[in-house]
């Protein structure tokens, strides 16, 4: 049976009563469901909190970004060791925000994903298509794209046990989700186009959705044999509908056997 991967993003959200509220009634809700892997992704200043709030129970950490390097003078920075010395498991890296806002190009997401492989940790590297790219039917040619310079730097053996997260850019905070079966078919080209350049063939990412993930349409996304998971935005800031997304996640994924 799959346990499917569900990790909250919180993005620039919360604070230190969200996060006893959040974490109180998950602990609570959460505490009967098996097969599943909840995970929260708070901003970098409370992760500490989060991991005090999360002790002795199953949800695991995440952080929404790390730098390229381990120490130095790096003003405003957050090094890989740092986030596992805090207790993070995972490291979200490429989020579309970030290449946005950030100007985070492809090189340095692949820079990042190096730093986080050597400590340790596990990159949730996300990936999408423009609007436009979805338009022009490029999708798969874009993804491709964000995954080349890693597989170039690091060889396809590199993405084993990593976490990919498929994010349409046009889907991400607009409501809009993309369809289930259209999230099949990018997931599995992801999954075969890393498989063929791993010379050992044993590598196994784990592929989530993301964008505009609700508790309505999280049944369709995960009764699809390669969505292994969600990266679930704004929905996991109100913890009934988080819930409800991960009950139905464990739901739909225990019903199958693909
Ligand atoms: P959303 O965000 O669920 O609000 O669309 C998803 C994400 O950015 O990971």
């Amino acid at each position: 049976m799959i346990h499917p991967l569900v990790i909250g993003n919180w993005k620039l959200n919360g604070n230190l009563h969200f996060i006893s509220t959040m974490v109180s009634i998950l602990r609570q809700s959460i505490g009967s469901i098996q097969n599943c892997k909840v995970v929260i992704a708070p901003p970098m200043i409370y992760l500490g909190q989060v991991k005090q709030a999360i002790y002795n129970s199953a949800i695991e950490l995440c952080a929404q970004n790390v730098d390229l390097h381990i120490s130095g003078a790096f003003t405003g920075e957050v090094s890989s060791n740092m986030l596992k010395d805090i207790g993070a498991k995972y490291v979200i890296i490429g989020h579309s925000e970030r290449r946005l806002w950030h100007a985070e190009t492809d090189y340095v997401i692949a820079r990042k994903f190096y730093i986080l492989k050597k400590e340790g940790l596990i990159p949730v590297l996300c990936i999408g298509e423009t609007e436009l790219e979805h338009q022009e039917g490029r999708t798969k040619e874009a993804c491709a794209r964000q995954i080349d310079v890693i597989l170039s730097l690091q060889g396809a053996e590199a993405f084993n046990g990593v976490v990919i997260a498929y994010e349409p850019i046009w889907a991400i905070g607009t409501g809009k989700s993309a369809h289930p079966d259209k999230v099949q078919e990018v997931h599995e080209f992801i999954r075969t186009y890393i498989a063929q350049k791993d010379a050992k063939k044993d590598s196994f990412v784990t592929i989530q959705y993301g964008g505009s993930v609700t508790s309505k349409n999280i049944m369709g996304l995960c009764a699809q044999p390669d969505i292994d998971g969600v990266l679930v935005g704004s929905a996991c800031l109100n913890p009934e509908s988080f819930i409800d997304i991960i009950r139905l996640a464990v739901k739909q994924k225990s019903s199958k056997m693909f």
